[in-house]
């Protein structure tokens, strides 16, 4: 029984003013012909899976219930946390949720924000982690790296479990987010992966390795989702507020992955891309002669290497190149490509200013 899980709850708050927290990243159409999360989830057409457990913030249960309609899925399993309490918790309590009724599946964990361009291979490489998590590991998809990126985890892979092109192998170290330093070394030894912030693990392995390094989570969500309501009209299971509350902050890799000793690895190489800036989501949107990404009423003369993307009015560009304009209702982002990162300056500012 493979149940895939998708992590819906994170603020994307580097696509801003697109992607805003009410209506973050996930639920955008960005790339693609559905939203991020509706992407996520008809990508698995095809695979033998139960119906997936989406795991989304309180507010956003109207959104994600009616991305599911629109996509055929009535899903009965949306649960929705009262507040954020990163990754660690939301698997915990899709694990707990999951093994309520005597069962103990195989979690397919996905974040809901994420471009696979490569289907198939995405599908071989599931194929192929499924036998291994069955056996008790807690399996990470790596990806080849293209770069000393700082926006992700590493994964140094270990011994090799086969032989033969897909392979499999055990997790030396987990390295969460390391400056760019660190990371030129990393890409230079052809050692390491980028954690896709995918896994595939059983509930009760995930539920039992959570109990041994951060028992205070695993309590906390005990209690939480014990007390849990499901809504009689709606799809929703909520779970307890002020127990919830009380839950520690804490990520998947910091919690589990970096330190259980059942870690490994399959390689992915589909291409893959976590959409976590603007530049990114121009890398992996069709261009012009130009390699300019251009989304609604754009007139442009001699740009070149630009993202553009308005929502209404008509935006005009003469003699640019490498800028990212993002024009919606009520802000205007004006960037160089090459600095997209400090977006977080502008939502740091608009936050102390809220
Ligand atoms: N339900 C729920 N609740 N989902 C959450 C929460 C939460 O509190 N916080 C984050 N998420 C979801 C996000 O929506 C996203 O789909 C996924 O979990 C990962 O969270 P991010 O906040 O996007 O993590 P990250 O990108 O900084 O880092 C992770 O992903 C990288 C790859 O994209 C790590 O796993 C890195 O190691 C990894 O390289
Ligand atoms: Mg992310």
């Amino acid at each position: 029984m493979l149940l895939p899980v998708i992590m819906a709850g994170g603020t994307g708050s580097r696509l801003w003013p697109m992607s805003r927290e009410l209506y973050p990243k996930q639920f955008l159409r960005l790339h693609g012909d559905y939203s991020m999360l509706q992407e996520t989830i008809t990508r698995l057409d095809g695979l033998s899976i139960e119906s997936p457990l989406v795991i989304c913030n309180e507010e956003h249960r109207f959104l994600v219930a009616e991305q599911l309609r629109q996509i055929d899925h009535l899903s009965k399993n949306i649960i929705l946390e009262p507040v954020g309490r990163n990754t660690a918790p939301a698997i915990a309590l899709a694990a707990l949720s999951a093994i309520a009724n005597g069962e103990d599946p195989i979690l397919l964990v996905l974040a809901a924000d994420h471009v696979i361009e490569n289907n198939p291979a995405f599908h071989a490489a599931i194929q192929h982690a499924q036998p291994y998590a069955e056996a008790g590991n807690l399996v990470t998809f790596g990806i080849v790296p293209t770069g000393p990126e700082t926006g992700y985890g590493y994964i140094q892979r270990g011994d090799a479990l086969e032989q033969g092109t897909a392979g499999a192998f055990t997790v030396h170290r987990f390295v969460e987010k390391p400056n760019k330093e660190t990371a030129e070394t990393y890409i230079a030894s052809g050692e390491y992966y980028w954690n896709s912030g995918m896994f595939m693990f059983r509930a009760q392995k995930y539920l039992t390795e959570l109990g041994k390094y951060r028992p205070d989570i695993l309590a906390a969500c005990q209690k939480a989702i014990a007390s849990t309501q499901t809504d009689a009209s709606q799809e929703f299971i909520r779970v307890n507020k002020a127990e919830f509350i009380a839950c520690p902050d804490d990520s998947v890799d910091y919690a589990v992955m970096e330190k259980t000793a059942d870690a490994m690895v399959v390689p992915l190489d589909a291409g893959w891309n976590d959409v976590g800036s603007w530049s990114a989501l121009w890398e992996v949107s069709e261009k012009d002669d130009n390699n300019n990404a251009l989304t609604g009423d754009v007139f442009l003369h001699n740009a070149e290497n630009c993202y553009i993307n308005t929502d209404e009015k008509m935006v005009a560009a003469v003699g640019v190149e490498n800028l990212v304009i993002v024009n919606t209702k009520d802000a205007v982002l004006i960037i160089d490509k090459s600095k997209v990162q400090d977006v977080k300056k502008v939502v740091e500012y608009l936050k102390s200013h809220a």
